[in-house]
């Protein structure tokens, strides 16, 4: 059994802690520990009353999430709670770290609870696609309240300690938590007072009742936050139960029947696949665990444009010193000014104090010369996209950093290999490619040079930690994992315009398909200019997927930020209108290049668009470019809007089938006669074996890396 429950008594008070480390999940041996000794504390006569803690930095950190979908041993943890509930003894639960999910339930079903200043209390079983399961959505409502426990249900979030308090959830709190917890139970159970159970408590239940408003709200708050997702709406049901129905237990029984449909549901195994997926992407498989990692006590970025800016904040938000460079010193004022707004927007929003504010702008720094940057521990490259720009950075940082700092490139696909080695210190140069807002997007794409160093990997990947990002590794490819993908992708999105379909169409079947944004949406906001103007400095002609976009160019339309696209907009909002007056343009060029015009149905625009996205999944893993199919999960999810209910693309394929998956592509590949379709090697093999995709195959088994010299493909990242 995993886990176990230690029993000590101070001054008649049976103190039971809660010991699983690191962070006291509710395994197996927990859950009996905790029922063997509330039994032992009330068949002891000599007992007055019971604290319930945990071991360590956390009180009990949730379920353990490694039981899920297989079959729960020994004790339940709703035996447990009834146990803890109905004990004749005051229980008091003495909060002292993290309470979250189940942890935060079991507290709930003590008579009392005191948490310590920093602890932190939440149910966030919405994130795994869940609700709480154990009384939780009953017996929260009715401390804080059904309007704030939706809120906190719903969005998942840490609540800290003053806050719980505020709302109910806690009575107290303390410094010195399991001491004063036994002191207090000592008085309650001195006291004749009846030890309070929080399912008893009706009053704000009876209070909201016929109040739709709330209900409404949480509905709303769900369709805006939680797009497509089955977990929420089950999580209203309970708590609209909680209102409506007299007796605790019929609640209880309605979360329980609603919890097993949650469970039961594959969105449950694709957010618990991205769960898990996070935590593997992290770990570099032929990088030791062991591997020592370099101290970072300063940054240095060059650049302090859209990126540049952003990546300072994330440095600054996770306490890290962080010098800015720029050659143009207009450019570098606008910046700083860019990142103070952002602190300030927070401050007005109530998310920072000004003195927080004042703190962590203080850590920013910035000036025009180089010298300032030599004693940093990283520097990261933020200026143009162009290769020789980056060159005669690169040898200047070489000739001024310390020697034994990281040089990062956020190059969006630049061979850092070409960059890596105008140093004298190629191990220790690496590509770490952020998402724009940098200081907002989690994703962060660690790319691995041919001789990058495992101690340069592992520090990136433990800084990645630090700035809270998902760090994910890819090897130096074009357009590494991500953007490799989005080339087909939104190729194929032009091609379903240039055979039929038009932009709103596309984006509206994609967008139900669960994505943040259509591609066309999409390609208004990045701007229809950029690849436009880099043909025309070429003198290369349009690409057929091209054709369309550099035709409304001609035009004047750039998307957003002229106002017009593949949409129009009006001044000041990112809304976008249809625009009839472009399908004249896309009649012509079809015409123009032996298309007919037909109706295309929803199913084959997402059938088509995510294919793409698969089978290039597919040939980056089978590569070796990523390291395994969920990492390239990781990096849809967090960096293009992919449903995370969906688990990823490499999951959705899996989910689907991969026979099924080759067949489809198969038929794609007959009636457009597009390579994009035609089914990855690693794909059909795994498919006759009825295998799914997993890790990426043994170095000798890989395929040949696509390289940078393939020009026409890079040039298109
Ligand atoms: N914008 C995005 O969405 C995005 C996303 C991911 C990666 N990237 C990559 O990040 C990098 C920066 O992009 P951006 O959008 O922030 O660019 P930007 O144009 O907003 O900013 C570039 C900054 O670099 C400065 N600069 C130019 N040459 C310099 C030099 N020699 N020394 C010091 N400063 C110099 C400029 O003055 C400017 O302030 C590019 O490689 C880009 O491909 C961009």
């Amino acid at each position: 059994m995993k886990g176990t429950v230690l029993y000590d008594v101070k001054d008649n008070v049976a103190v039971l802690t809660v010991d699983n480390p690191p962070v006291n999940p509710l395994s197996d041996g927990v859950r009996t520990g905790l029922y063997e000794c509330v039994t032992k504390a009330e068949e002891d006569d000599s007992i007055k009353g019971i604290v319930v803690t945990g071991n360590g930095r956390a009180f009990i950190a949730g379920a353990d999430i490694s039981e899920f979908g297989g079959n729960v041993e020994g004790i339940s943890l709703n035996e447990v709670f009834n146990k803890l509930e109905h004990c004749s003894k005051p229980v008091v639960a003495a909060i002292n770290g993290i309470a979250l999910g189940g942890g935060l339930e079991t507290a709930l079903c003590c008579n009392y609870r005191i948490a310590a200043n920093t602890a932190f209390v939440g149910l966030p079983e919405v994130n795994l696609g869940l609700l709480p399961g154990g009384g939780g959505t009953q017996r929260l409502p009715r401390l804080a309240g059904p309007s704030e426990a939706l809120k906190m249900m719903l969005t998942g979030g840490h609540i800290p300690a003053k806050k719980a308090l505020d709302m109910g959830i806690v009575d107290s709190i303390s410094e010195n938590v399991v001491e004063d917890s036994i002191k207090f139970a000592i008085e309650k159970a001195e006291s004749s007072e009846q030890h309070p159970k929080v399912r008893d408590l009706n009053e704000k239940m009876i209070e909201a009742r016929g109040n739709d408003k709330i209900l409404l709200e949480a509905q709303a708050m769900a369709a805006k936050g939680r797009k497509g997702q089955f977990a929420p709406g089950q999580i209203i049901k309970c708590v609209e139960a909680a209102i409506n129905l007299d007796d605790f237990d019929e609640g209880l029984k309605k979360e329980g029947e609603l919890f097993l449909e949650c469970l039961l549901h594959p969105q449950r195994e694709a957010m618990i696949h991205i769960f898990f997926g996070e935590r593997a992407a992290s770990k570099i498989s032929d990088v030791p665990k062991d591997t020592p990692v370099k101290e970072i006590k300063k940054a240095g970025i060059i650049g302090s444009g859209t990126m540049g800016g952003g990546i300072a904040m994330c440095f600054a938000n996770a306490g890290i010193p962080v010098h800015i460079i720029d050659q143009d010193e207009e450019n570098l004022k606008r910046g700083v000014s860019v990142i103070e707004k952002n602190y300030d927007f927070m401050v007005g929003k109530g998310r920072l104090t000004s003195e927080q504010k004042d703190a962590v702008f203080g850590l920013v720094t910035s000036s025009l010369e180089y010298e300032d940057i030599s004693d940093c521990d990283i520097v990261i490259e933020a200026v143009y996209e162009n290769l020789e720009l980056k060159h005669e950075i690169f040898k200047t940082l070489d000739s001024v950093v310390k020697p034994e700092a990281i040089l990062a490139s956020n190059t969006s696909g630049l061979d850092i290999d070409s960059i890596a080695a105008v140093t004298k210190r190629p191990e220790l140069v690496v590509g770490t490619h952020f998402f724009s807002p940098a200081n907002i997007m989690r994703l962060l794409e660690v790319v691995r040079g041919e001789v990058t160093s495992d101690e340069t990997l592992a520090t990136v990947m433990a800084v990645g930690k630090k700035l809270k990002k998902a760090a994910v590794v890819s090897l130096n490819a074009p357009g590494f994992i991500g953007n490799r993908m989005l080339f087909g992708y939104t190729a194929q999105a032009n091609m379903l315009l240039l055979e039929g379909a038009l932009p709103h169409q596309i984006d509206q079947a994609l967008e139900s398909f669960g994505l943040n944004m259509g591609p066309f949406r999409m390609m208004d906001l990045v701007g229809l200019d950029l690849g436009w103007r880099a043909r025309k400095l070429s003198g290369k002609e349009s690409p057929l997927h091209a054709k369309i976009g550099d035709e409304l160019c001609e035009q004047n339309r750039y998307g957003q930020k002229n106002g017009a696209g593949y949409y129009n907009y009006t001044e000041g909002s990112r809304a976008p209108n249809a625009a009839p007056e472009n399908e004249e343009l896309y009649e012509r060029i079809s015409q123009e290049n032996g298309f007919t015009r037909r109706e295309i149905s929803d199913e084959e625009i997402v059938d088509r668009c995510i294919l793409a996205l698969i089978n290039e999944g597919a040939n980056i893993l089978s590569e070796g470019v990523a390291q395994r199919a969920v990492d390239i999960d990781v990096v849809y999810i967090n960096g293009y809007g992919f449903p995370i209910w969906r688990g990823g693309p490499m999951h959705h394929a899996n989910a689907m089938g991969l026979d099924v998956v080759v067949e489809k592509l198969n038929k794609y590949k007959e009636l457009t006669g597009n390579d994009v379709y035609k089914p990855s090697e690693l794909l059909v093999s795994l498919a006759e074996n009825n295998l799914k995709m997993g890790d990426a195959p043994a170095k000798a088994d890989r395929k040949e890396k696509l390289g940078f010299e393939m020009s026409s493909v890079a040039n298109n990242f």
